[in-house]
């Protein structure tokens, strides 16, 4: 890994075994973009690259390359980096190359979650400064690159060195030029209770562009953009994607120019943005993680698992084996007290459950969800002795007890509010628009962070809660800050997300020892900005095994297993009324943080049994479950999407976990062969179905035919008894035999 800097030709070469990024300086001063994808040899110049094209352009830019920091108005007429307003109302910049300097290592970004290093000798970092002579404006661009990795980390700064105000109108984290457009555009898009499906479609020219104007990342778009070239499959061919490291309103946009090349672009959503910097102040962008994979989209998803999993989260969780842990909420919603919650503690315990989770409703007077958000004291009523005798009942079971808070908003009918109905945020005058009964407090303001630190630190420390669910369930509306000056009101959006990192940055250093899972209403903020602090996130509140085979595939593209909480719950389920069986509810759970979310009392005695061989099978194989490499063999997106298949590889590849997923029967079951990817070659495996799925076995294979040939599926018969029918699973357990 090194940062190469050529004089001669004033280029910087980002480069390591895996990826190579390069740029160079323009002979007018500006920043071109060469070269993002496989490594290249360094020692060599590389100008040429780019220099084919955009003769158009020559009015202003001299020579014909695609740029690094392209802004408006000056003959790129392609989507900007910047659109930075000066005095006399103009946007037109021309940043130029001021100098540069290579670092080992990697800096934090102030106020914002980011990707580090444990020791500098794991990165280096260039910094290059380049400066608008007559508005003073300077963007600072920050590219790393890792030993090892394919990624590349990339933020800018902002800064105004001039003497009057500037408004930055727009700020993109990353652009990407790229000499085609033979790519499909690939997308993580949804909506609550189906998050992260995956879309894709060629890019076309104009531009196509996802993002959220919400003030979350939300449910609807995931930070990201994935481009694979059309005949890519998950192990061969090109991938590459950006990755943003943020958890407020942005936008990710493809544009294709008329002479067929691309640019990408992702940052802060600028609909509505506008952040005011005087003389002497800055701004620093979110952190865009690039990555680029030789070895197809699964190659890409290896890429950026390993660096969310190793060096984005972080605190002592982040290694740590994740607990199963059975979740208040599908089981008795707001309808529990102190005596119930044991009682259903002491079923948990007997199933082999780790942690007791008390969702929703402990606080203020909270029967629904009309009330009591942001009155974070015990309700009485349900809790007499609050919640220390609670988590002392359930340790006593040998569990540990944890909690459900949601810090960031406020009832109208709660004692916060009444105190304070300033610090919701809203128009003042206007009606405020309620979601779920709520409103959102204004953490752009200090004060309230201030406030929900204690009060949430008090609750903390008030009974021994090893676990916080920290949920957030929705987004914003009447986008006014009371403390805002009207010039400032364009920068709430990212003022509120800096206070909401602010307070989990807070929390999570006062109580390192406690496990965070972020949620926002299941999935609508399962972004990198918070796996920096929650080193696990609820997938989604849909818990039907079908409708999760999707959602958790979809996640899996950008984020690794041990990030992607995964419940069973009753059936009917509660999201969608369907009935799956108990054994396939759980092989889909397994693949991720696994949890219960249920009634344990309300199970027959068989339920017990099985759910009780189903937390033994998994808490063996928990490292595998959480942190093996995770192969994506059969996407339910694709075909008639009836079946999927994926697997999980240890680092030695000595063990794996497969699934197989099968939705509807069909009569004249078809010969299924299943290729599996990640094993070694040359080792033997025991191949051994879980005993709660159907199969023979164990059978012994070598890993060159499970890799090329294949594990026969057994068919299976059509849905009489005693076929399993519908919603199928199985599941096979490989070992390497030694000798
Ligand atoms: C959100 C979460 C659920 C649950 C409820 C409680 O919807 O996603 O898991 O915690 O809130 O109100």
């Amino acid at each position: 890994m090194a940062i190469e800097w050529r004089a001669a030709d004033r280029q910087l070469h980002l480069h390591n075994a895996a990826v190579s990024y390069l740029l160079r300086v323009l002979d007018n001063g500006w920043l071109g973009h060469l070269h993002f994808g496989a490594p290249l040899a360094p020692g060599r110049s590389y100008g040429h690259l780019g220099a084919e094209r955009f003769d158009g352009f020559s009015n202003r830019v001299g020579e014909p390359v695609p740029l690094e920091l392209p802004t408006p108005g000056s003959g790129d007429y392609r989507v900007p980096a910047f659109v930075v307003e000066q005095p006399s109302g103009s946007t037109v910049l021309d940043l130029r190359y001021v100098g540069h300097e290579v670092r080992p290592g990697k800096p934090a970004l102030p106020g914002l979650p980011s990707t580090y290093v444990e020791a500098d000798s794991e990165a280096q970092t260039v910094e290059v400064t380049t400066r608008d002579g007559p508005s003073g404006l300077e963007a600072i661009l920050r590219l790393t690159i890792f030993e090892g990795r394919p990624v590349i980390a990339r933020s800018v700064t902002l800064a105004n060195r001039g003497s009057e105000r500037l408004v930055v109108r727009a700020a993109m984290s990353a652009v990407l030029d790229l000499p085609d457009h033979d790519w499909l555009l690939v997308q993580l898009s949804g909506t609550w209770a189906r998050e992260r499906h995956v879309h894709a479609a060629p890019l076309l020219p104009g531009r196509r562009s996802i993002g959220s104007v919400r003030g979350a990342s939300g449910h609807e778009h995931n930070p990201v953009l994935l481009l694979r070239r059309p005949a890519t499959t998950e192990e061969a061919g090109e991938a590459l994607g950006i990755s943003l490291v943020y958890s407020g309103s942005f936008l990710a946009e493809a544009e294709v120019e008329p002479r067929g090349t691309t640019r990408l672009r992702i940052g802060l959503q600028p609909d509505g943005f506008a952040w005011a910097l005087e003389p002497g102040e800055e701004l620093t962008l979110p952190e865009a993680i690039l990555a680029w994979s030789g070895q197809g989209l699964g190659g890409l998803s290896d890429a950026w698992h390993a660096l969310y999993r190793e060096r984005l989260a972080r605190g002592p969780w982040r290694d740590r084996p994740r607990p199963v842990l059975l979740n208040s909420w599908e089981g008795v919603y707001f309808d529990f007290d102190h005596p119930r919650l044991v009682e259903m503690a002491r079923a948990a315990a007997d199933l082999g459950i780790e942690l007791f989770v008390l969702d929703d409703g402990w606080f203020g007077e909270r029967d629904s969800d009309t009330s009591s958000l942001g009155d974070w004291v015990v309700d009485r009523r349900k809790l007499p002795g609050g919640l220390a005798p609670l988590a002392h009942d359930i340790e006593a079971l040998g569990m540990r007890f944890g909690l459900w808070i949601e810090p960031e908003m406020v009832s109208p009918r709660s004692r916060l509010f009444a105190e304070h109905p300033d610090w919701a945020i809203g128009v003042t005058g206007r009606p405020r628009t309620e979601s779920r009964n709520q409103l959102v407090l204004d953490l752009s303001r200090p004060e309230v962070v201030d406030h929900l630190e204690t009060a949430i630190a008090g609750v903390l420390e008030s009974a021994a809660i090893s676990y916080v669910k920290w949920d957030m369930n929705r987004t914003i509306t009447e986008p006014a800050s009371a403390a805002l000056p009207a010039d400032r009101q364009g920068e709430l959006f990212h003022r509120h997300i800096l206070g909401v990192y602010e307070l989990w940055r807070r929390l999570t250093d006062r109580f390192p020892d406690v496990l965070f899972e972020s949620c926002a209403g299941g999935g609508g903020r399962f972004d990198p900005g918070l796996l920096a602090f929650a080193p696990q996130t609820w997938t989604s509140d849909d818990t039907d095994a079908a409708e999760r085979l999707r959602i958790q595939w979809g996640t899996s593209l950008v984020y690794p297993l041990s990030a992607m909480g995964a419940h069973v719950s009753a059936v009917p389920n509660h999201q969608v009324g369907r009935v799956t069986p108990l054994a396939t509810r759980a092989a889909v759970a397994f693949f991720g943080v696994l949890g219960y979310e249920l009634d344990p009392r309300r199970l027959s005695d068989a339920e017990r049994r099985e759910i009780r061989d189903q937390i033994a099978f998994y808490r063996l194989r928990r490292d595998l479950f959480q942190g093996g490499r995770f192969v994506r063999l059969r996407s339910p997106f694709e075909s008639d999407g009836n079946e999927t298949a994926w697997m999980t590889v240890s680092a030695d590849r000595r063990r794996a976990i497969v699934a197989h997923y099968r939705l509807l029967a069909r009569p004249v079951p078809e010969v299924n062969r299943l290729r599996l990817r990640g094993l070694d070659p040359a080792l033997t495996y025991r191949v051994t179905p879980w005993a709660a799925t159907p199969g023979p076995g164990p059978t012994l294979h070598g890993g060159d035919e499970l890799l090329t040939v294949g594990l026969t599926l057994e068919p299976i018969a059509a849905p009489a008894p005693p076929g399993p029918g519908d919603f199928s699973a199985r599941l096979f357990d490989l070992e390497a035999v030694v000798g």
